[in-house]
């Protein structure tokens, strides 16, 4: 028993599921060739579109809502009736057929339909009334734009008088005149009325409790409608106008401003040149207000929008010159203090400088939807970061701008949806896009330049594809038009070129460090090599403790010029060395293959004297240059004079420097003079000075 019923509810949950499946859509009716003629899915719904049926074919008795939009059938009847077993039908379209008969028999079986779909069929006022007749009760859609109906007069209508109606269509037909002084009368449900499409120019109906949406659209209006007069509004509750594509020229408020539940306004397309101040302060619920593309459109007044409820405004496409010799920038959208949404897309706003841009947001600084594609702007105001901190959506499609400026998004917290295809950008990284979850971004048709730069973007182009629009085909380099999620060979020889690029930099620098020290080091070698020597020096004294103690290998130290040597040589060496003293000349002395600056220090060092033959090629001369500074350090380190500084010629002022001046100064020199009397003199005096002292600071070490 259990076991049954549980086999019973498995079964019905297998039929449910099954049911599931068989929503969708398969084919249900057949031609005698087996050719699919209708489409059913499980909820009743048959659709036999499109088939050039002039017939209609056996129905499965399933069917409530049938679809035969599209065909060739040419008239309604009794005799049609015979395929259709359910009766039932709730739904009926016979749009796009060729109709010029309905039996008021044929319509009055379906006594449950409630959407009725007549739409472009060739069917006359007089044919649509005779046909409409005995329509079910229960009807409460009913189509029919695009007919052929020249006129409208509340007769068509009346013989839905009684019924529930809410939505009517009778857009798409020819009436010039909408006489409609009974229609709300009989329709006393409708709620959305469509006559657009027409070429009413002229408006006449009957008060409506129940209308909320009328739509005008391309009609021959030169006027706004009296929808206002002494005994009140004539729609109490109208909540959406469409008087928009009309040849209304002045917008007469004063037929709408009685409107109190009017939301959603729309004026687009007509010849309006001014927005008069206030010109929507009157309409309390006013939320959405559509101005696009009006030709004529030159002039919005100070506080044109002031208005508590407005939140949001279309302005797109009417070529304004947002500047301030056309209007007051800082008062045209004052008082609109709750707009959210503006687009104000397609009209000249490149002229707008920094503070104008500033005194236009701060009307409207709870802006979440922001659109000013299209507007000749050539870099992006900071204003919009600056003021209008609530941005959800920004749009600044097809401009010139070729740089967001680094942390722009900063302010703008709850940024999720950014437009900015068709600009000059060539370049992005992540600076410059928001640190928030973007919902939506569109770069596409920037000339991006495709360098190592594009790196950033490349990546994340390739991590965001599901929030981008046109990826991957307008993202492109701007040179070879090269995609560039296809940057993949180029990135690698871009990273490539990084690790180069760092090698070669590291290199370089090395390279040119080098060259600074040798260049440095050769610039000041001499000073190096006296430092190297006093450091020695130092070390050297340390070790021997007092100099004065130690042994002298040399009296003499003579230091001169390669080409003096010879001169000195003969006149002084020798000379010296007559008189028994011991003299050093590295020119002569030096033990080959020894380093010389090691051998120099040595035997400076070795020697009690250090005599310096100077001359302009000495003082020309780096390696004289280095003994003279040895020589003067030693000097100073010893405190008592080791200097013999004899003066071979007169020094040319050009190459007096600071050591040679410092060593001639004092007249503390032996001027070694051509003439016979005062060489010998000279030379006496040599010998005296190295003797004397040769004797007093030898003798203790004997
Ligand atoms: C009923 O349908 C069949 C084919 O499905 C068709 O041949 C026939 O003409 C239809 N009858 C009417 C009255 O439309
Ligand atoms: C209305 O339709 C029903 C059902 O087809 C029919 O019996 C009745 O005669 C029709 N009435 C008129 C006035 O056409
Ligand atoms: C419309 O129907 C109402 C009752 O539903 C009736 O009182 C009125 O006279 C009808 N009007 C016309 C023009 O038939
Ligand atoms: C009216 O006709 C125009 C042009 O044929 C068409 O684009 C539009 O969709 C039609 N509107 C309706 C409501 O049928
Ligand atoms: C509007 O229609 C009513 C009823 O048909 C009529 O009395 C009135 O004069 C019409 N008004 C205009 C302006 O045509
Ligand atoms: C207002 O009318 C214009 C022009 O017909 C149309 O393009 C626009 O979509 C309409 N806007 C709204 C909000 O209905
Ligand atoms: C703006 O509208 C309000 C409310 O309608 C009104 O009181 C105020 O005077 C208007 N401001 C200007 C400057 O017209
Ligand atoms: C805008 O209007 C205000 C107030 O009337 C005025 O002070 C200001 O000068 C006007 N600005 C321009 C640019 O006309
Ligand atoms: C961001 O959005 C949230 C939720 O919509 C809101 O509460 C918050 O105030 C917004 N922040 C800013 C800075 O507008
Ligand atoms: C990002 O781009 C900006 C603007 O081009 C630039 O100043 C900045 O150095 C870039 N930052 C990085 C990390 O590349």
């Amino acid at each position: 028993m259990w076991s049954v019923l549980l086999a019973c509810f498995i079964q019905l949950i297998v039929i449910c599921h099954g049911s599931k499946e068989y929503r969708l859509r398969q084919p249900c009716v057949f031609d005698s060739s087996r050719r699919p003629l209708c489409w059913c899915s499980g909820d009743g719904y048959t659709d036999c579109s499109g088939q050039g049926l002039n017939y209609i074919p056996v129905l499965p008795k399933t069917t409530t809502r049938l679809k035969l939009r599209n065909n060739n059938l040419e008239i309604l009847n009794v005799e049609m009736l015979k395929n259709i077993s359910n009766k039932q039908l709730t739904y009926l379209d016979v749009s796009k057929n060729r109709i010029k008969n309905i039996d008021s028999d044929f319509i009055g079986v379906f006594k449950r339909l409630q959407t009725f779909n007549l739409n472009v069929n060739p069917l006359t006022n007089e044919e649509l009334e005779t046909s409409l007749k005995n329509i079910s009760i229960s009807l409460q859609k009913l189509f029919l734009n695009g007919l052929t109906l020249s006129h409208f007069d509340d007769d068509l209508l009346k013989p839905l008088n009684g019924s529930k109606i809410t939505v009517l269509g009778l857009s798409n037909n020819s009436f010039h005149d909408f006489n409609g002084g009974h229609i709300f009368n009989y329709l006393k449900y409708l709620t959305t009325l469509y006559l657009s499409y027409n070429h009413i120019n002229n408006f006449n109906a009957s008060r409506s409790y129940s209308l909320k949406q009328l739509s005008l659209t391309r009609n021959d209006l030169t006027e706004v409608p009296p929808f206002c007069s002494t005994a009140g509004a004539l729609f109490p509750n109208l909540e959406q106008l469409y008087i928009d594509q009309n040849c209304i020229s002045v917008l007469n408020m004063n037929n709408l401003n009685c409107l109190d539940n009017l939301i959603l306004l729309n004026i687009s397309e007509t010849r309006i040149e001014t927005l008069k101040s206030n010109a929507f302060s009157k309409l309390r619920n006013l939320k959405a207000l559509s101005l696009q593309h009006m030709e004529s459109f030159r002039y919005i007044e100070s506080y044109a929008f002031n208005s508590s409820s407005l939140e949001r405004i279309n302005i797109r496409d009417n070529e304004l010159h947002f500047k301030g010799s056309e209007m007051n920038i800082s008062l045209a959208f004052s008082g609109c203090t709750n707009l959210k949404v503006l687009d104000i897309s397609n009209n000249f706003l490149g002229k707008l400088n920094k503070d104008e841009w500033v005194l236009l947001f701060t009307k409207v600084s709870q802006l979440t939807y922001l659109d000013i594609s299209r507007g000749y702007i050539l870099y992006l105001p900071k204003a919009i970061p600056d003021v209008l901190h609530n941005l959800k959506e920004l749009r600044v499609s097809l401009n010139g701008i070729d740089f967001i400026p680094p942390g722009y998004f900063n302010t703008l917290y709850n940024i999720t949806d950014i437009y900015f295809d068709g600009n000059k950008l060539t370049m992005l990284n992540h600076t410059q896009l928001p640190t928030t979850k973007l919902h939506h971004l569109n770069l596409a048709f920037n000339p991006f330049v495709c360098d190592c730069n594009i790196l950033w973007l490349v990546n994340y182009l390739k991590l965001h594809k599901e929030i981008l629009s046109y990826y991957p085909s307008e993202y492109r380099c701007s040179d070879d038009k090269m995609y560039l999620a296809d940057l993949k060979i180029a990135i690698r020889s871009c990273l490539i070129d990084e690790q180069t690029s760092t090698i070669i930099k590291c290199s370089c620098f090395s390279v040119m460090l080098i060259l600074l020290i040798i260049s440095g080091v050769y610039r000041y070698r001499w000073r190096l090599r006296y430092v190297m020597y006093i450091l020695n020096y130092k070390r050297r004294k340390y070790i021997n403790g007092n100099m004065k103690s130690s042994n002298f290998s040399h009296d003499v130290y003579i230091s001169c010029a390669e080409s003096d040597f010879n001169f000195v040589y003969s006149n002084i060496v020798e000379k010296l060395e007559e008189n028994n003293l011991n003299v050093y000349i590295s020119e002569r002395d030096a033990v080959p293959g020894s380093l010389k600056i090691t051998s120099t220090l040595e035997n400076m060092d070795g020697s009690r004297f250090v005599m310096l033959c100077l001359s302009n090629s000495y003082v020309q001369d780096h390696w004289c240059e280095y003994e003279t500074y040895m020589a003067m350090e030693r000097s100073i380190y010893e405190g008592h004079d080791v200097l013999i500084v004899v003066l071979l010629e007169n020094i040319s002022s050009a190459n007096m420097n600071k050591s040679i001046h410092k060593l001639v100064k004092n007249n503390d020199f032996i001027l070694w003079e051509a003439n016979e009397e005062a060489y010998r003199l000279s030379l006496r005096r040599l010998v005296r000075l190295i003797g004397d002292e040769n004797t007093n600071i030898r003798t203790p070490s004997i």
